[in-house]
């Protein structure tokens, strides 16, 4: 058999055992394109909690990292949620343990703690809201402006939120994401020397993120063509822009559904070693062994998850 007659034999044993078992397939923009193509949905961490909430499937395979399906599970007690390699962890959620934070809340017993989505779900327990990078901006405008807040864990993230919303009464955890902080401001620059006429499209977890925005402000990179964004939309610019070429400062795996949507157009790596290790691990065989053998079940203690929920649906519901 050559590989793509194993491949595709493998994805057509992946859709009968959907079928049996009910089970829908969610999946990360950074998941390898074998995934991707196969998805019943694609998106940001907001898409795909969002969607983890509304199925009505009885299993709930995560193609992502283990927040992500933490967080399905938090959303959907009663359903199975399926996390194909338990190895496939967050370099940015290790960032802040649930100690740490308890710590740190002691100090500021009357501030607001938002936590980035990429968090473990007892940091969430502790925290008042969560937030994905499509919505952080606006739920710290939701905050009332004399409440003080924490933000963590993402220095680069909470950086990009104090400067949109102004607010100064913000602190920020020093954690990172050590794909996103990768991406440096000189790689960037680098490859704009290359594609002049490119957009640049920033997630703001990113290395560069600071510089782009104050190279920005500073009449450096042309604001209409300079934009910080989630990577479900990035997507969404791609498709709308009217540019033909696009510096890409994210992990390299959405560049596959970039190209896809738009074969016309032409999408740049800022820096192509952008690989998130964790995200590569889950492969079609892997989701195969899920659905037949039901694992890895990732469940949450109920009183953690009663208390993670709250915080999460409040980021489901803004934004
Ligand atoms: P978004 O998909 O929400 O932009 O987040 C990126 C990320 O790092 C997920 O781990
Ligand atoms: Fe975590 Fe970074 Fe990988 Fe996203 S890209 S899953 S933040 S390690």
């Amino acid at each position: 058999m050559t590989i793509t007659e194993m491949k595709s034999r493998l994805v057509e044993e992946i859709f009968e055992w959907k079928q049996k078992r009910n089970a829908i397939l969610l999946a990360h923009n950074y998941q390898i394109p074998e995934i991707q193509d196969i998805a019943d949905v694609l998106g940001d961490s907001l898409a795909l909690a969002r969607a983890a909430a509304d199925t009505s499937a009885d299993v709930i395979v995560f193609c992502g990292v283990h927040f992500m399906a933490e967080t399905a599970a938090i959303l959907n007690q009663e359903k199975t949620v399926l996390l194909p390699d338990l190895e496939a962890g967050c370099s940015l959620a290790d960032s802040i343990t649930a100690d740490q934070l308890r710590e740190w809340k002691a100090e500021h017993p009357e501030a607001v703690v938002v936590a980035y989505v990429n968090t473990t779900a007892e940091v969430k327990a502790l925290s008042d809201y969560c937030c994905t990078s499509s919505n952080a901006v606006d739920i710290v405008r939701s905050i009332p402006k004399d409440k003080e807040i924490l933000f963590l864990p993402d220095m680069f993230l909470g950086n990009f939120v104090k400067r949109e919303t102004g607010r100064e009464n913000m602190h920020i955890w020093m954690g990172e994401c050590h794909v996103h902080a990768g991406i440096q401001p000189h790689q960037v620059e680098g490859v704009l020397t290359e594609h002049p006429e490119a957009e640049l499209l920033v997630h703001p977890e990113c290395g560069c993120s600071t510089s782009s925005m104050y190279l920005m402000s500073e009449g450096v990179l042309p604001k209409d063509k300079t934009h910080i964004l989630s990577t479900g939309h990035m997507l969404k610019h791609s498709k709308q822009s009217e540019a033909d070429e696009f510096i890409v400062a994210t992990e390299v795996g959405i560049i596959h559904q970039m190209q896809k949507q738009n074969p016309e157009k032409r999408f740049v790596a800022a820096n192509p070693d952008a690989v998130c290790p964790f995200m590569k691990m889950i492969t079609l065989e892997k989701v195969l062994d899920a659905l037949k053998e039901n694992k890895h079940v990732i469940t949450v203690p109920a009183d953690t998850a009663a208390k993670a929920k709250l915080a999460i649906e409040r980021m489901i519901s803004i934004g």
